[in-house]
Order: C-alpha cells, then sequence, then structure tokens
C-alpha cells in the first residue's frame, strides 16, 4: 500500500492570511495541501482562482518529487475542468483533480470558446499529463465507482489517473458530516489496486478515520478538523498514524 499522506483542506484556513496559513500547516507536519477549487456551477459555492494559487505558492517550496511535501493537490469543483488546466499549472498545481461528472462537458480549451465534444476523462488525463503533472479523477456521492474501472485499466500509460478521490460528503462546504455509506468504494478500489493512491475528502477527523483508514484510504483530506484545532500537528499526527498502523 502506498504511503500515509495528509493533505489539509485550505477551505478552513484564514483565506486573509492564506500564504502564512499554508506555510504553518507544512510547519506542522501535513504532507500535501488540498486546494478546493469551486466555480459557483458544478457546485453552489465559490473559492478563488489561479491567481491566488500562484501567490501561496510562494510561501510553500515546491515538492522535490512526485507526491512529495508541499504538493499542490487542487481539487477542481468546477463545470469546464479541460479550460482551466494550463493556468492551474502554470500557478503551481502539482496534482490537478478533476471530477468525472464533469469531464463530458463541450468544455472551451480554445481561446474563441468553442466547444470540444471530444473532452472525455481519458483525454483530460492525457492532457493533464502533457503539461507535466499529476492527474487525479474524483467522484460524488450519488456516482458509482464502476465508471472508474475502465478509466483505471486503460491500456494507455499516459491515460491512467494517479490519483482517485472518493468523496466522502457533497462536494461544496467544509464542516459537513462524514458519509460511511462512500467507504465500499474506497474498498473495491483497495482490492483491486494495492498501489493506488486513494484520497478521501469530507468530513475527516481523528473520529471517523479509523473506518477510513481501514477501507483502504491513504490520502487524507481533512479541513475543519485541522484549522479548527487548537493543537493542529496533534491532529495531524493522529491522521497519519491511523492510516500507518
Ligand atoms: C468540500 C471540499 C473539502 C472540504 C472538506 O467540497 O472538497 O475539501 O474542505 O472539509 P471538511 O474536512 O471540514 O469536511
Ligand atoms: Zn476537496
Amino acid at each position: 500500500t502506498p504511503p500515509a499522506i495528509i493533505a489539509p483542506s485550505i477551505l478552513s484556513a484564514d483565506f486573509g492570511a492564506l500564504g502564512k496559513a499554508c506555510s504553518d500547516t507544512i510547519a506542522q507536519g501535513a504532507d500535501w495541501l488540498h486546494v478546493d477549487i469551486m466555480d459557483g456551477h458544478f457546485v453552489p459555492n465559490m473559492t478563488f482562482g489561479a491567481p491566488v494559487v500562484t501567490k501561496i505558492r510562494s510561501h510553500v517550496a515546491r515538492p522535490i518529487s512526485a507526491y512529495g511535501k508541499g504538493t499542490f493537490d487542487c481539487h477542481m469543483m468546477i463545470t469546464e475542468p479541460k479550460r482551466w488546466v494550463r493556468d492551474f499549472q502554470n500557478a503551481g498545481c502539482d496534482l490537478y483533480c478533476f471530477h468525472y461528472e464533469a469531464a463530458f462537458s463541450t468544455a472551451a480549451d480554445s481561446p474563441s470558446g468553442k466547444s470540444d465534444s471530444k473532452t472525455s476523462p481519458k483525454e483530460l488525463i492525457k492532457y493533464i499529463h502533457g503539461l507535466g503533472i499529476q492527474a487525479g479523477i474524483a467522484i460524488k456521492p450519488s456516482t458509482p465507482v464502476d465508471v472508474l474501472w475502465d478509466i483505471i485499466e486503460n491500456p494507455v500509460e499516459d491515460e491512467r489517473p494517479d490519483m482517485v478521490l472518493i468523496m466522502t460528503v457533497e462536494p461544496g462546504f467544509g464542516g459537513q458530516s462524514f458519509m460511511a455509506s462512500e467507504l465500499p468504494k474506497v474498498s473495491a478500489l483497495r482490492a483491486k489496486y494495492p498501489e493506488l493512491h486513494i484520497e478521501v475528502d469530507g468530513g475527516l477527523s481523528e473520529k471517523t478515520i479509523p473506518q477510513a483508514a481501514d477501507a483502504g484510504a491513504n490520502v487524507i483530506v481533512a479541513g475543519s478538523a485541522v484549522f479548527g484545532a487548537s493543537d493542529p500537528s496533534q491532529v495531524i499526527a493522529v491522521l497519519r498514524e491511523a492510516v500507518e498502523s
């Protein structure tokens, strides 16, 4: 199984002092930063775009290797994932994780805004890899895990995802209750793919981590549990310990 990776979601950080919040979290033991990008269309909430990622990148050293400390894990809750890959890569994103549900949109990649009906998860993964960064694919609670088999088992290496994200809340907001109903998706993925990076996101805390770890998740996102803690480093350590034990 791949190593434990703790990725605090900066959605729950102080947006007025985001750079410092990011460097503090890394100093407190976080491996990655989970950067939630919401467009007000794919989800009923908005966060920020690439210019903010550029700014926080200057507060956090680039990872020295793929999946290394300081990885910017950008969770793209947006309707046109292909359209923004280049901007986020330029801004310092290391792992661009798009939603399966949005990857068939007639997303415009062209400056003319013309639709590109050929966009599919596989083509998008290939496109992301072509820009030199890792690709992740996320599914919402209402999406069955079965849609992923064909994408993960693709014989073309370029078109295979580097990580799968199983949402354990409806995407859109921090601080929601963990949905244990999503864990069978994690178990099914782990049974088939011992080496795959499997990320869980939503409602993870010291209380819910044992179930997620048991199911086989290794990349753990936590927003309110980390940023709401009086001692974030302790929460990060507990999450890590649960995955490693
Ligand atoms: C929700 C976001 C999550 C969120 C998790 O749409 O994708 O990353 O920040 O927050 P908590 O850990 O508070 O559930
Ligand atoms: Zn997220």
